[in-house]
């Protein structure tokens, strides 16, 4: 079986490391492709990333052309002869995040077949406001056998309230409304840089979406869309990865290309820590004494609030702190098994339902623990790093999901750590 084996206890990253086009953008841009009618469209800046490949194979099931050049991080897509409405259990099951293809294949195809996407260890993960929203643009939504069929000759403009904003609902009906008779009002939006990256894609295919990145989409339907060419913008989530890296093994890392302004949450806590957080022409600079760091509260929230992908990461930091932080997950109802590793390391903490309290500064030892979800992977691989001794991190395939060449990454910076086991 495949596993990463860090030898930790004296690592201090130091040095630069470039990150990736996000994996929470490139999904839902693949689906975005579906609708263009006329010519292709062109996705630059592409991660290689496993669930990248399935979202190919899921466009792909769908008659549609997909050529991934990975040499140049290029995705080319072809739907114009865009033929089958149905997007196969055998796909969608091996990632949920396929939920997606359902509102751009019902908008180009009037109807649509799409298997009901499990849930996944983090949580049941619903999918209530997307198929609400979708009848609210007159689709009628039937579920049979785990699959939902959803008909509609012409989808109408309506005016849309999200109970929750759903990153994947309101990507889902933005796509959907933009060939829709008419004008979509969604509110109570998600507001997440990824949806602001979707909505210019949509833009360049010709469709008329305004007000991405603030709680109110307005979206004007128009006739057909065409190919464009755009580019994955930035992993948020990778960067920040990096930064909680530096910061919890007193380190002085570039996150090269990083955005500021996509990491506001996640960067003020870190300077209410003590962490040093800088914004450099190359990107952003994160140095830090840990012996100097202060333990702090942080809840996850939706989008301009700090971001549930990065509370494993960021609970791995507070282990390190010296003193009592606490960590509330208000997003996901099953986002704490990483603690339950991280206690075989000798992490001390309590998990009161949403509430996780982390007694930092204890002395981590390295141990063998198993990866749960993606960003637990992640989470273990970094406390491995400042664990004495030597921990093995198993499962892989879940960091695989969202994280290119992460050990390699790690190693360029100064970790002592490897991958082995491979098939
Ligand atoms: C996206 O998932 C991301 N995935 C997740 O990243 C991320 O954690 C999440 O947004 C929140 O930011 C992709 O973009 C591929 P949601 P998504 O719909 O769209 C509830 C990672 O680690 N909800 O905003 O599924 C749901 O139960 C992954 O990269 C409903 O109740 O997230 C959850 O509690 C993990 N009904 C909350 O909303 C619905 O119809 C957030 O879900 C939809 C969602």
């Amino acid at each position: 079986m495949e596993q990463i084996i860090i030898d930790g206890g004296q690592t201090r990253l130091q040095g630069e490391v470039t990150i990736e086009g996000a994996k929470n953008a490139v999904l839902p841009l693949l689906a975005a492709t579906i609708l263009a009618k006329d010519g292709q469209t062109t996705l630059r800046h592409v991660p290689i990333l496993s669930d990248v490949f399935v979202m190919n194979d899921v466009v792909r099931g769908l008659g549609i052309t997909v050529d991934f050049n990975q040499e140049q991080n290029e995705i080319t897509v072809d739907a114009t002869n865009f033929i089958d409405h149905t997007a196969p259990y055998e796909y969608v099951s091996r990632m949920r995040a396929s939920i997606v293809v359902l509102g751009p294949i019902l908008a180009r195809c009037g109807e649509a077949v799409v298997s009901m996407p499990g849930g996944c260890s983090i949580g049941s993960r619903p999918i209530d406001l997307h198929l609400k929203g979708l009848e609210a643009m007159g689709a009628e939504i039937t579920q049979f056998g785990g699959d939902i069929t959803a008909k509609a000759a012409k989808l109408k403009g309506a005016n849309i309230y999200l109970d929750f904003p759903s990153v994947g609902a309101t990507q889902n009906l933005m796509m959907a409304a933009t060939l829709a008779e008419g004008k979509t009002v969604i509110e109570n939006a998600a507001r997440e840089p990824e949806i602001v990256n979707l909505a210019v894609l949509l833009n360049k295919m010709g469709a008329d979406v305004r007000g991405a990145g603030t709680e109110t989409l307005t979206i004007i339907g128009v006739k057909r869309l065409h190919g464009a060419e755009h580019d994955v913008v930035q992993d948020r989530i990778e960067a920040g990865t990096f930064m909680v890296a530096a910061a919890m093994t007193s380190g002085d890392v570039l996150v090269k290309d990083a955005i500021w302004e996509h990491n506001r949450p996640l960067i003020s806590k870190l300077l209410e820590m003590g962490v040093e957080v800088t914004e450099e022409a190359g990107g952003i600079r994160v140095r830090s004494t840990v012996q100097n760091l202060k333990p702090v509260s942080v809840k996850t929230l939706p989008h301009p609030g700090f971001p549930t992908d990065m509370q494993a990461q960021f609970t791995a930091l507070m282990a390190v702190v010296k003193g009592e932080s606490s960590m509330i997950e208000t997003v996901f109802e099953n986002r704490f098994q990483h603690l339950e590793e991280m206690r075989r390391m000798g992490l001390h903490t309590e998990i009161l339902r949403d509430t996780a309290l982390i007694h930092g500064g204890g002395n981590l030892q390295g141990a063998k623990v198993m990866s749960t979800d993606l960003r637990a992977s992640a989470a273990l691989i970094l406390t491995g790093l400042v664990a004495q001794g030597q921990t093995t991190v198993t499962k892989l395939e879940h960091l695989d999901r969202g994280y290119y060449q992460f050990h390699e990454k790690l190693a360029g910076l100064g970790a002592s750590i490897r991958r082995e086991g491979g098939a």
